[in-house]
Order: structure tokens, then sequence, then C-alpha cells
């Protein structure tokens, strides 16, 4: 059933929304984020397969999203976490497989039939994408432009209040290329949070940045869970913020989910492969005890 489509080329959303949606369903779609009746995964990937060429990336891959919490996507490089998220937004359509968002199935959709659910996913891309060319208000504004009815004053008043969320206030008219790395993946936040979506996909939003700027991103988690009940997928190799962060945490080996549970249970997991994950080492277990040198190996 899948139909491949050209992937829309950034983290903008695509060009063919209907304009009244967001504006007539914003608050009700923020509310059924913060209380969702049913306690159903908001998100479902069951059973998905992709490969490309001979590679195989995800080999039954099943992961069910609780709504309102945040979900941690541990794995190696090339385990496949980025090709999961882009599942989940229909960039990429599983060979085998299907997925689904607040229990309707999207692989199977057309591509103009996914702006629907683009509309409620904010998605931090593993680098900042901001447009270059665009002052910082322009590239927050764009989403509004392409998808909203606002006016003009309308949409300044929703960047300056995006600003604020990622406490980076005043900054409206800088290029990107005047700004910290820190800076920029704020701002990518703020444009990936100005529909006021009900989920974020954040792929290794502290990757690069020092430890204060880091956590710093881990505090804007939190803060746009608790305050606009926001679904969070943090695909991450910083353990400190997976650890700050994750309500639930899942480990991705061999393309498919290995390891399921709190950050604590992850670290005191029963398998060998997933606590050597939690620690980052490669190492056998065994050689662990004989660590200072390995010579002999
Ligand atoms: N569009 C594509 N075409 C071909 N191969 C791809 C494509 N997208 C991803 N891959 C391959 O799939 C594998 C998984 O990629 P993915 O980007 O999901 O890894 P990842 O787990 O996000 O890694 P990292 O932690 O380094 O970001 C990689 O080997 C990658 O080269
Ligand atoms: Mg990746």
């Amino acid at each position: 059933m899948s139909t491949p489509t050209a992937p829309t080329t950034s983290d903008a959303p695509s060009q063919s929304a209907d304009a009244s949606y967001h504006a007539a369903n914003r608050a009700d779609r923020l509310a059924a984020s913060v209380a969702h009746p049913t306690g159903a995964p908001i998100i479902e990937l069951r059973d998905v397969h992709k490969a490309f060429g001979p590679q195989k990336v995800l080999a039954g891959l099943n992961l069910a999203i609780e709504p309102g919490k945040t979900t941690v996507v541990l794995g190696p490089s090339g385990s496949g976490k980025s090709v999961m998220l882009k599942h989940i937004v229909g960039l990429l359509r599983p060979d085998r497989g299907e997925v689904f968002f607040d229990s309707h199935r999207i692989d199977n959709r057309r591509e103009r039939d996914l702006t629907e659910i683009r509309l409620q996913i904010g998605l931090v891309f593993q680098m900042s994408a901001l447009f270059d060319s665009m002052t910082v208000e322009e590239n927050i504004e764009f989403p509004l432009r392409e998808h909203t009815k606002l006016t003009r004053e309308e949409r300044h008043e929703r960047v300056r209040e995006a600003l604020a969320t990622v406490d980076l206030p005043g900054i409206e008219h800088k290029l990107p290329a005047q700004l910290s790395g820190g800076q920029r993946k704020r701002v990518a936040l703020a444009r990936a949070v100005v529909l006021q979506p009900r989920v974020v996909l954040y792929d290794e939003p502290t990757t690069g940045l020092d430890p204060i700027r880091s956590d710093g991103i881990n505090e804007l988690i939190l803060k746009l869970k608790n305050t606009m009940g926001v679904t969070g997928i943090v695909v991450t190799h910083d353990l400190v913020s997976a650890r700050k962060v994750a309500d639930r945490c899942v480990l991705l080996l061999n393309g498919k989910v290995a390891a399921d549970g709190t950050y604590d249970e992850l670290e005191n997991h029963p398998e060998a492969r997933v606590r050597q994950f939690l620690i980052g080492r490669y190492d056998h277990e065994d050689e662990q005890d004989d660590a200072p040198g390995r010579s002999g190996k």
C-alpha cells in the first residue's frame, strides 16, 4: 500500500494546508492533549519494517506512545531512530506494518491528507534547519503564514509568545548566523511549537551544546509537557538529558525495541547489552572487571 512520496525539504510543514483547520481546532486539540479521554496511544507503530536496499533498518518495530508523556528513544548511531521519527510524520513509509496517529492509520494516506496530522506535530530536526536568509521572526512566523489566517499583528504576537516560551525574548530581528548553537536550537524549538502542536518530536535536541545549555533545553522539554500537555518523543545520545526528561525510555537495537521502561529500569535491566548501553560502554560485561588494560584481548 505504500505510496512513495518525496519528503518535504525542511521541517517546515507542507504547502497544501487547509488554512482554516488550524485556527478552528487549536483550542480543541490543546484540550485533547491535556486530557486525552481514553488513554489510547496518540502514536502507534505496529510491526514496522523499513529497508534501504539490502540494509534492514526497522525490523518489526512496535511502539505505542502515551499522550502527555515524554518518551526518550535511545539507540546506537544508525539504529533507525531518525527513520522512526520520519515514519511518524509520513516523510517515510513502511515497507510493511502500520503507523497510527490518534487511532487513525496514516501510513497509507496520500501526501495531501497528511497535512492535518503534520499540523499537530512539531518537529525539531537533528540540525536546527533554520532558513539562513530569514530573520528569527520570519523563521518562526513561517508555519503561521503557511497554515493560519492570522493577521500580521496576530502572527507577530504569536512569535513573541513562542520566543518567550523558549526564553529568548527580543531577538526577532537577528539572523540565524548571529546566534549561538544553543540559541539556534531554541529558535528551532520556538518554530516547532508556534502552531501549538500536540506532539513534539525532538531529534537530538541537545547535541553539540554545553551542559548548561543542554539543561536549558531539557527544562524547555519539561515545560512544554507540563504547561501545554505536549507529548514528546526525544531521540538522544545524551544520557543526562534522557534521565532528566524521560517518563519512559525505549532502546532500539537491530530495528526493534530491545528494552522499554523507566530510565532506572533500563539501568538495572536483566540484559547486559541494555545496561551497557546505558553506561555508555561497548565492552563485553566480563571485561569490565579487567578494565584498566585490555591489551590481552
Ligand atoms: N533516505 C535514506 N536512504 C537510504 N538510507 C537511509 C535513509 N535514511 C536513513 N538511511 C540509513 O538508515 C540507517 C538508520 O538511519 P537513522 O538516521 O535513522 O539513524 P539514527 O539512529 O538516527 O542514527 P544517529 O544516532 O547517528 O542519528 C542509516 O544507516 C542510514 O544511512
Ligand atoms: Mg538520527
